[in-house]
């Protein structure tokens, strides 16, 4: 295809390159080299165009469209397909609404920007285009209902581990599934699913990474941060995505077989920032305050309350007191 001669023109020349001698190159025309290039621009390559000098590719390591996203994630079987979109409203709401249409595989689909990200407790996610890593799954695990809970956590705990094999950043995780970097979130894991008593329908855990966002909106501003942020450079997008995919695919696959956290349980708790740190629990039937002493392997936070009793909490909403700066 023309597209892809131009752009291993481009990338080969690693400077301005005429139209005219693009034409020459592939002979076609100037219309149709013009046509090409509309069409990467429109992918998300960054191509500069001079009158007189020609066309510029600007480093191009961190675009992301379907094809640089298929060729980066080497094992893609365990997903019946990779969709890519330049913009939707939430990669969550797409995937859920493709399983109420009658979708039964499952899928990895992933975002530049969302017009409508959904964090949890009916928040918004903010989602700018280029900065971000928006992604959702659409799983259909062979796992009781009431095990559906723990992928939530396997899922933090594979972010975590991707995120540090590219960056060396060590991530740390706050109950349930928040990653923190330095006090502050770099991460949020909305899941979501659709199980009745019997068995799971479908669970979409969504993954928002902030990578190379350098301002927030104010009413996170305190309390979020980006790997650019902690690392003072900028950070590329398509390797960390095929890094956490390819734990997210190891991690899943074997709790399908353990439906426990056994084989994640120590690992989850070296990442664990609220391990032996004060907790309040936001518990709906009442709030208490204890020592959070790490989980068990059905992913409850082991909880000592000040009356020295024994708490597994479940979904109570977990916050940390004073140290991290957020929640
Ligand atoms: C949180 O509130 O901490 C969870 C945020 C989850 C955001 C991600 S971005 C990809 C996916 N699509 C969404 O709309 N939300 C999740």
């Amino acid at each position: 295809m023309l597209k892809d001669q131009i752009l291993t023109e481009l990338r080969r020349r690693k400077e301005f390159c005429s139209g005219q001698a693009l034409c020459e190159t592939f002979q076609v025309t100037r219309t149709a080299v013009w046509k090409a290039i509309q069409g990467l621009k429109e992918e998300g390559y960054k191509i500069e165009a001079r009158q007189n000098r020609g066309y510029l590719l600007h480093s191009d390591r961190d675009a992301l469209n379907e094809k640089e996203l298929k060729a980066a994630l080497r094992e893609t079987a365990f997903f019946r397909d990779i969709l890519y979109f330049q913009e939707i409203d939430s990669t969550n709401k797409e995937a859920k609404r493709r399983a109420e249409q009658g979708e039964t595989g499952d899928l990895l689909l992933v975002a530049d920007r969302q017009s409508d990200g959904r964090g949890r407790k009916g928040r918004s996610w903010s989602s700018p285009s280029g900065t971000g890593i928006w992604m959702s799954m659409l799983l259909h695990p062979a796992v009781r209902p009431e095990h559906a809970s723990m992928i939530t956590l396997i899922t933090a705990l594979a972010v975590a581990d991707g995120i540090c094999r590219v960056t060396g950043l060590d991530v740390g995780i706050k109950w349930p599934n928040d990653l923190v970097l330095s006090g502050k979130k770099i991460c949020g894991i909305l899941t979501e699913m659709n199980t009745d008593l019997e068995e799971i329908a479908y669970v979409v855990p969504g993954i928002g990474i902030n990578v190379n966002t350098e301002s927030f909106p104010e009413d996170i501003g305190d309390v979020a941060t980006s790997l650019k942020r902690e690392l003072g450079r900028t950070v590329d997008r398509l390797p960390l995505i095929a890094a956490i995919v390819e734990e997210l695919i190891q991690a899943l696959t074997l709790f399908q077989q353990t439906e426990n956290l056994e084989q994640w349980k120590a690992r989850y708790e070296a990442r664990l920032v609220n391990l032996g740190r004060a907790v309040r629990v936001l518990d709906p039937r009442g709030e208490f305050s204890g020592i959070a002493e790490g989980i068990n392997e059905q992913g409850e936070l082991n909880v000592r309350r000040e009356d020295g009793t024994f708490v597994c909490v479940r979904s109570g909403e977990v916050s940390v007191r004073g140290i991290y700066g957020y929640v």
